[in-house]
């Protein structure tokens, strides 16, 4: 499974196969059965014209004066072109198909893998007078062709590629996957181009990692056909493709997968096959890890200039980029997303704090859909046991809640920024009488302090701010700088958000658009004090499922049972309000 990165049922086949041991497969649909025929069939059918067009590219006198020498004449060995199996469809209308019908190929089929066309009852080649590039799975064996067409010609389209069927299923298909599989694996880092010759000429440059996608935005299977052997993906691209854009699309899906995507443009109409064939692998090599650029950055630049100066469009830019940003919500990437929206900002120009208010919305946003998803499916199914979808929705929350650290700051934060206006419950009116420190204090008493922020510096805090305020003083940030306790000082200098005024570009470019923080005030201290709360019933909820695991009396498991629907019910209810609240 590991040496061929094979799924467990896959490596059981490839064992099977190579002892001669026959697996005894369950029972199969008719349907199915049907499908694994001509799948197997389609398999034996490209076989047979893979080594018919190598065979003509070769061994014919066409095909070694026409397209071997074309292919030698842009640089292509002899060796990288037997490595890719590469072959020449005569330009005869039937050279093939005579060839494929005599050795009883079944004519249907030979239509299905896309070899032959009919028209009229009459049976042609379908690749006639191109150079063929096999299409290899990640065992070696022929989903399909590209057929290359030799002579310049404006009436038929330059590739010609395989109909989808049985076996070639584009959106799983990653042209060189075969041939470059350990190569990827070694160098951790997957290379994506464009095209087919792209893939051949690194190849015989020696540069082996590299895969295509035929211009096409990546799909979910090709991403993981990636991520199967590394988190490092390179996009290396021609600078003025029309596929670049392509390309970027669907990359948000990368960043869930937490695949790190890098991009480098290959300069002057050159693309990767022209660019390595002129300046040679070293600088080649070179090049593109001078020049890799990140990918979301790239992005904001093109759609920067693509919005000029129009503030609305650039306002969708920075709701963009932020969607995109909130896409990489996996613990170990915190890091990463605090360095993206520090560096977007600074391009964008627009304060950090309202880049981050924003990105934090969008993650929200995905975590509600999920849960709504969930509570919806509860009530289809209410009386059947739907742990796979409650497992999924907690894997969530639970990942937004390991940033546990990051929630208690921002609490803390939004007491000594905002703790002396006066409360205003979401959607209500401001209360006169009750300041936000109030209403932060009643929260915590009623859920216990110590339940609910574990870092015990950060309570110390609360509890220095607490005893001034109720000693009647008005605390503030300056009260904690300018403290003797120096770790104490320390920590609200690292906590708290420097870049806070409201810049000049922020109100005139975004104005109606994006709330700042202290516009948003309400907001923030209603949803940071709930995500505590949140968090803390979340632990409760494990504590209870720990106890139900021992509980060995029925009605001590009935009691336990009865405390989760509770709590299930408080979360959701929670989550609903903070939903609202975020998204008024
Ligand atoms: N492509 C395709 N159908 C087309 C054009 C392009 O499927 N009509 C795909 C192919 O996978 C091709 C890739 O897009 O390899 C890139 O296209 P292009 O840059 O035009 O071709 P190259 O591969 O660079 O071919 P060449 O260098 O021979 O021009
Ligand atoms: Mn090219």
């Amino acid at each position: 499974m590991e040496a061929e990165k094979y799924s467990y049922v896959e490596a059981l086949r490839w064992l099977a196969a190579k002892y001669n041991v026959e697996i005894e497969e369950s029972e199969t649909s008719p349907e199915y059965k049907l499908q694994q025929q001509v799948a197997d069939s389609l398999y034996i059918i490209n076989n047979f014209a893979q080594k018919f067009f190598t065979d003509n590219l070769f061994h014919s006198e066409e095909g070694q004066d026409i397209a071997l020498a074309y292919l030698k004449e842009r640089g292509f060995r002899e060796e990288i072109i037997q490595k890719f199996q590469l072959g020449y469809n005569p330009e005869a209308r039937d050279g093939f198909t005579q060839a494929a019908l005599a050795a009883k190929y079944n004519p249907e089929l030979l239509q299905k893998a896309g070899l032959v066309n009919v028209r009229d009852g009459n049976t042609y080649d379908n690749y006639r007078g191109r150079i063929i590039f096999p299409i290899h799975n990640q065992s070696g064996k022929v989903l399909g062709f590209g057929a290359r067409i030799i002579k310049k010609n404006d009436k038929a389209p330059k590739y010609i590629n395989s109909p989808e069927n049985e076996i070639y299923v584009k959106s799983k298909i990653l042209y060189g996957s075969y041939f470059a599989r350990q190569a990827i694996d070694k160098a951790d880092e997957c290379l994506l181009v464009e095209g087919y010759t792209d893939v051949v000429s690194l190849h015989q440059a020696g540069i082996e990692n590299v895969v295509a996608s035929g211009g096409t935005s990546l799909t979910p299977d090709q991403l993981r056909l990636i991520k199967k052997y590394t988190n490092n993906l390179t996009i290396i691209y021609d600078g003025d493709s029309a596929g670049i854009k392509a390309a970027l699309r669907g990359l948000d899906l990368a960043l869930e997968e937490s695949l790190n995507v890098k991009l480098v443009l290959i300069p002057d109409g050159e693309d990767p096959d022209s660019y390595v064939n002129k300046v040679g692998t070293a600088a080649f090599i070179d090049f593109v890890n001078a020049n890799k650029k990140d990918f979301i950055l790239f992005q904001l630049g093109i759609a920067l200039k693509d919005a000029g100066s129009d503030s609305t469009k650039k306002s969708i830019v920075v709701n963009q980029i932020a969607e995109t940003i909130s896409k990489i919500n996996k613990t170990e990437d915190f890091t990463k997303q605090q360095d993206y929206i520090k560096q977007c900002s600074e391009i964008l120009k627009i304060e950090e704090s309202g880049l981050h208010a924003l990105v934090n919305k969008f993650i929200m946003e995905t975590v509600n859909k999920k849960q709504t998803r969930v509570n919806r499916d509860q009530r289809f199914t209410e009386a059947t046991n739907n742990t796979e979808q409650g497992v999924e929705a907690d894997a969530d929350v639970t990942a937004l809640f390991n940033k546990d650290e990051i929630h208690e700051q921002a609490m803390i934060r939004s007491l000594l920024e905002f703790g002396l206006k006066n409360w205003i419950p979401p959607g209500q009116e401001a209360i006169e009488e009750q300041k936000v420190a109030d209403y932060i204090f009643k929260e915590i008493e009623e859920n216990q302090l110590e339940e609910l922020i574990d870092n015990k510096e950060l309570v110390r805090i609360l509890k220095t701010y607490k005893a001034w305020y109720d000693a009647g003083l008005e605390p503030g940030t300056k009260n904690f700088l300018y403290h003797d306790d120096l770790p104490m000082s320390a920590l609200v200098v690292s906590i708290m958000d420097f870049n806070y005024e409201i810049s000049p570009n922020w109100k005139t470019h975004f104005e109606g658009h994006i709330a700042t923080r202290e516009e948003l005030f309400a907001e923030e201290v209603f949803s940071t004090v709930n995500y505590l709360k949140l968090r803390k019933i979340k632990r409760l909820m494990d504590e209870n499922q720990r106890d139900l695991e021992k509980a060995t009396l029925a009605e001590d498991q009935m009691m336990l049972v009865q405390t989760h629907q509770h709590l299930k019910q408080m979360e959701i209810e929670l989550t609903r309000q903070l939903g609202t609240v975020i998204f008024r």
